[in-house]
Formats: structure tokens, sequence, C-alpha cells
């Protein structure tokens, strides 16, 4: 059953040169970089990515982060990659995320700093299709 996913590495991950580590990973693991960019987002396109949390306390800061450096956006492909893929990058908070998750293993940050949790992946078919038309057209 290939699918395919949005991952996006965070400016943290950019910031900390960790682009090539987390491609690597995700290679490694069999699945298939198919379309690959580094972005400045704007604040619209952030805004229709996260618009499931709209409203919440964490929202600003989360799309100011965001918006603090480039962000590197690809689309992934592989056979259940959209499962496989957040099961890669750990649980939402770096400091309890598992060792041999990406987060588990090159992050640390929690509370407010969450967002610094290094990538994103979509959370199902429909999200992730829609989250690749709102960064690819
Ligand atoms: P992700 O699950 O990819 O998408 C939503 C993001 O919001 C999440 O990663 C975190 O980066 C961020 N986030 C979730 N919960 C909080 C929170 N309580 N405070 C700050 N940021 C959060």
């Amino acid at each position: 059953m290939s699918q395919r996913t949005l991952v996006l590495v965070k400016p943290d991950g950019v910031q900390r040169g960790l682009t090539g580590q987390i491609l690597a990973r995700i290679e490694a693991k069999g699945y298939t970089l198919s379309q690959l960019k580094l972005v400045n987002a704007s604040r619209e396109v952030l805004e229709q990515h996260y618009a499931e949390h709209q409203g919440k306390p964490f929202f600003e800061p989360l799309v100011q982060f965001m918006l603090s450096g480039p962000v590197v956006a690809a689309v992934v492909e592989g056979d259940r990659v959209i499962e496989g893929f957040r099961i890669l990058a750990g649980a939402t908070e770096p400091t309890t995320a598992a060792p041999g998750t990406i987060r588990g293993d090159l992050g640390r940050d929690w509370g407010e700093k969450v967002q610094k949790n290094l990538v994103h992946g979509s959370d199902s078919p429909e999200s992730a299709e829609r989250e690749i038309g709102i960064w690819f057209g």
C-alpha cells in the first residue's frame, strides 16, 4: 500500500545543520524522496498548514517559530509511510521521545519550546494530500 506524506524539517533542524541526517534516516528506512525544497514559508502557508490549531494558545508562537528561518519540505513515498514516518520521528516532545527516533536522538526541547521538535509528518492520508497541496501546489 504505497502512500505519500508531507515531511518538514523545521527551522531548528535546518539551523542546526541536521537536514542531511534527517533525510538520510528517511532514506535508510527505505522511503523515497519524490519532491524536495528549501523554502521560507509565508504566514499564509503556515496558517493553512496549521489550520486545525488556530485558536490554541501555542498557535501564534508556533507560526512565529516556523517563520524564524527556512524549512525543508519533502514529499516522501513508501509502503505505510504515514505511520512509519511518525514512528521514526518519535513523540512530540523531544525530551521524552524514545531513543532511536529523530526527536529522541537529536532533540531535547520541551514545555513552551516543544515546537522545536525538528520535524513534521502528516497524520493521515487526507492530511497528507491537503498538506502536499499547500506546500507543493
Ligand atoms: P506537530 O504535531 O507536527 O504539529 C503541531 C505542532 O504544534 C507540534 O508538532 C508542535 O511542534 C507544536 N505543539 C504542539 N503542542 C504544543 C504546545 N503545547 N505548545 C507549543 N507547541 C506545541
